[in-house]
């Protein structure tokens, strides 16, 4: 169970219009993006005709990683590997719940090899047996915790059969959801959750059905605008209080502030060539001790 120790004190709304918001320290793995390119195109966002700044790259992942820091995160590293230039997307590379980890297996060749080295280090790192999908599954690009559920994407990448290999393996719910627009293509490039029972999301990603079952789920749901959601606004990652997001998505962050989350924008323009930004730089890693995974 969480201890008041892990939890960071929080301010309230002087009027007290706003709910309180708690954070929880997070535990996640990255990977520095030493070997970052853009030399395939496996989404519309990537053109390998566009040059890339792999050091600028690198600096903005840095400054990611200190935010991470400054909150009071553990921040794991696992080795780049030359020659996958998409390994800084750690959140591809598995779905860790409950101290478990289910290990990606990747649509594309370009990625197949990135599966095992995240295998590899869950396996030396506490995580026993790290079992790798049968079907393609890209771990948390698709595979989004939120309370008692998971939300599972397809459409582009994981195998809709996928969703159901991952509640065996879990033991949780999985709301299955199917995105539309290619240049979401990743569920976590859609929806973002802020904490155990509230998401943001943007509408024209999903297919209708998959949108009646978000709205019935969450009618609260913070909406993202257009602007915000082609800047990737979406792509955040949140402790339960502080919400790190581009810095671009100005919209968003005002909406988050008038829920009482704390907003942190941050530049990652040069992992966005590949379409990416702060989540899929961030895998969290969730041991079994924690009574609610995600509050
Ligand atoms: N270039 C990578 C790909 O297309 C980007 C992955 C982004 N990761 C994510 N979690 N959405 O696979």
């Amino acid at each position: 169970p969480s201890t008041t120790s892990d939890r960071l004190s929080t301010t309230c709304d002087p009027q007290g219009l706003t709910p309180m918001r708690t954070a929880r320290l997070r535990r996640y793995l990255m990977c520095r993006p030493t070997y970052f390119d853009v030399v395939y195109s496996i989404n519309p966002w990537m053109d390998p005709r566009k040059p890339v700044d792999t050091s600028l790259a690198v600096a903005q992942w840095e400054r990611l990683r200190e935010v991470y820091l400054e909150l009071g995160h553990t921040v794991e590293l696992i080795d780049p590997v030359a020659g996958l230039p998409d390994m800084v997307f750690a959140a591809n590379g598995a779905t860790v719940v409950d101290g478990r980890a289910l290990v990606a297996r990747f649509r594309d060749a370009e990625r197949v090899d990135e599966a095992p080295a995240y295998r590899n280090w869950l396996h030396t790192h506490g995580f026993s047996d790290p079992r790798t999908a049968e079907l393609v599954n890209e771990g948390e690009g698709d595979y989004l915790l939120v309370g008692k559920w998971l939300l599972a994407g397809t459409g582009f990448r994981s195998d809709p059969r996928s969703h159901g290999e991952a509640q065996e393996f879990f033991g949780r719910p999985v709301i299955s959801l199917t995105l539309v627009d290619p240049n979401y293509y990743h569920l976590d490039t859609a929806l973002t959750v802020l904490d155990e029972d509230t998401i943001a999301y943007y509408p024209p990603a999903f297919s209708p059905g998959s949108l009646a079952v978000l709205e019935r789920l969450f009618p609260d749901a913070v909406i993202a605008t257009d602007d915000d959601a082609a800047v990737f606004g979406l792509n955040a990652t949140s402790d339960g209080r502080n919400v790190v997001l581009p810095h671009n998505a100005t919209g968003l962050a005002e909406q988050l502030r008038g829920r009482g989350f704390n907003p942190i924008g941050v530049d990652l323009s040069e992992l966005l060539k590949a379409g990416g930004s702060v989540k899929c730089c961030t895998l969290e890693l969730r041991s079994g001790d924690q009574e609610n995974q995600n509050s």
